[in-house]
């Protein structure tokens, strides 16, 4: 949909909250809505007039002015979205709303998040696509806000393309999806905004010494690919963000494989890399001024005769020898060689990994939230901060240094896998080990990176979380 600042069309569209008047109605409209519809603004209520002789008007509730936040924002935004394609309608105008305590720019952006989210689908495998009929928003900004609001409206653009391409990288089965289409992808959408993308192969990947990773390659037959994508406008002479995509084109859970419900989603199992690439795309094409450095090791963890067993002991790039308890953590071990590599072949200010590295992470804290292991508090601080600015959802775990004692192998310098106990939190302290000290978060997305049913303003499949947190955390450091 195309959304053009002040256009006015015949459907408009108001945000309402409790005790307003609703004097956007008129008086006939007014008593009917409240007296017999019992429209009282409360959340995520509709009230829909429109056809001819009508007034024409959708008012979305927003529930009480105090508890309206972004995502109470976004929700109604995407509300409105749908029911204007539920009646057919191709154009209307949609009114921002003065929120005591959210700055106009804020709620500007949200609404405008909220109805580009309504039209994500993924119907690449459909052969019949059903359209919606919304094509046009005008968007009345407060008085005074236009020129915000216009610049709001190309930063949210950018910012869902990246949310949505990540998406589609996520949703798209791995039998198209795999390390080499995952590369392609990121130099072709990645180079035109002014980021050089380097795509390693076996071979050099094995001059790297990157054993851990190769490990994991092993039993698949699509070569594996370790991709680094630099964006550095302040000049290649000063620090970067570097964000690590755990990218496991498909997880099998290899010798120690996953039974079929577990593996069905496994696709999934790049969401982190996934959410590397869409958010360097919106810092590139936004031209945020921050140097940012993007690092994937891509492959798939399956079974061959070659594949690497329970009980093998593999070397790391660092030198580290690592027991493999079991062959299904496998996203620490990819991992491992590519935050040394982070570590120590880039001028990494701070390091960011994003990873579906746990279940335990979903029994934990559920489908909707991100865990942390970090560090560095300060730079936690400012995720969390992005995070919620994003109305994304983190949640920092424990990692006490007693528990570093459960990482030790009994053979090897470290085991990959340490049993029941607090799984999400082990695994994290885990990467620490290969961050050498560089300021850095975890950040496990095993849960709220793919939802089977959809939730809120996201459709069913995959999030696109945590895009906007790392979006934000990089703008934030730009200024
Ligand atoms: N990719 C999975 C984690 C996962 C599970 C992500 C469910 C999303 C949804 C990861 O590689 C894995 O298999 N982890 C194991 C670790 C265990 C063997 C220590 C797990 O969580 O069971
Ligand atoms: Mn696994
Ligand atoms: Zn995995």
């Amino acid at each position: 949909m195309k959304i053009k600042i002040s256009e006015r069309y015949d459907v408009n569209i108001y945000f309402t909250i409790k005790g307003e008047e609703l004097n956007m109605l008129d008086e006939e409209s007014r008593n009917y809505a409240i007296n017999n519809l019992k429209f009282d603004s409360s959340t995520n209520k509709i009230y829909s007039n429109l056809g001819p002789g009508s007034q024409n008007i959708i008012l979305i509730g927003l529930g009480e002015a105090e508890k309206v936040d972004g995502n109470i924002l976004r929700l109604a935004a995407f509300k409105a979205a749908g029911e204007l394609n539920k009646n057919n309608i191709k154009e209307a105008s949609v009114h921002a709303t003065k929120i005591e305590g959210i700055c106009s720019r804020k709620t500007v952006k949200s609404i405008i998040e909220g109805l580009l989210q309504s039209e994500y689908k993924f119907d690449r495998y459909l052969s019949e696509k059903k359209s919606n009929s919304l094509e046009r928003i005008g968007l009345i900004p407060l008085e005074g806000k236009d020129e915000a609001a216009q610049k709001a409206i190309s930063e949210v653009e950018t910012l869902v393309e990246g949310i949505n391409l990540t998406r589609d990288l996520v949703n798209t089965p791995a039998i198209d999806m795999y390390p080499e289409v995952l590369a392609r992808f990121a130099t072709d959408n990645l180079e035109k905004y002014g980021v050089k993308v380097e795509v390693l192969g076996r071979e050099d990947i094995e001059k790297l010494g990157m054993k851990a990773f190769l490990a994991v390659a092993e039993g698949s037959e699509k070569e594996p690919k370790f991709i680094i994508m630099k964006y550095l406008p302040e000049g290649d002479d000063k620090p970067a963000i570097s964000l690590v995509g755990k990218g496991l084109t498909y997880d099998s859970g290899g010798y120690a494989l996953k039974p079929a419900d577990g593996m069905l989603t496994m696709k999934m199992d790049m969401a982190g890399s996934a959410s590397v690439i869409g958010s360097i795309y919106a810092v590139a094409k936004n031209k945020i001024n921050k140097n940012v450095v993007g690092i994937v090791a891509a492959c798939e963890n399956m079974i061959s005769g070659g594949a690497y067993k329970n009980g093998d002991i593999i070397s790391s790039m660092k030198g580290s020898s690592i027991e493999v308890i079991n062959t299904d953590a496998e996203g620490r071990l990819t991992l491992a060689d590519a935050l040394y590599y982070a570590a120590t072949k880039i001028n990494s200010e701070c390091i960011i990994d994003i990873a579906t590295l746990t279940g335990a992470c979903l029994v934990g804290l559920g489908e909707y939230t991100t865990g942390a292991i970090t560090n560095d508090e300060k730079v936690f601080k400012d995720i969390a901060k992005s995070a919620d600015r994003s109305g994304e959802y983190v949640w920092l775990l424990p990692s006490f240094p007693e528990m570093r004692e459960l990482l030790k192998g009994d053979f090897a310098d470290l085991k990959n896998s340490t049993g029941r106990f607090g799984g999400t939190i082990t695994a994290g302290m885990f990467l620490e080990h290969f961050v050498e000290d560089t300021p850095w978060v975890h950040l496990d997305i095993a849960g709220p990176a793919y939802n089977a049913r959809g939730w809120g303003y996201l459709n069913k499949g995959a999030t696109g979380i945590p895009v906007k947190t790392l979006y934000n955390f990089v703008v934030n450091a730009s200024k």
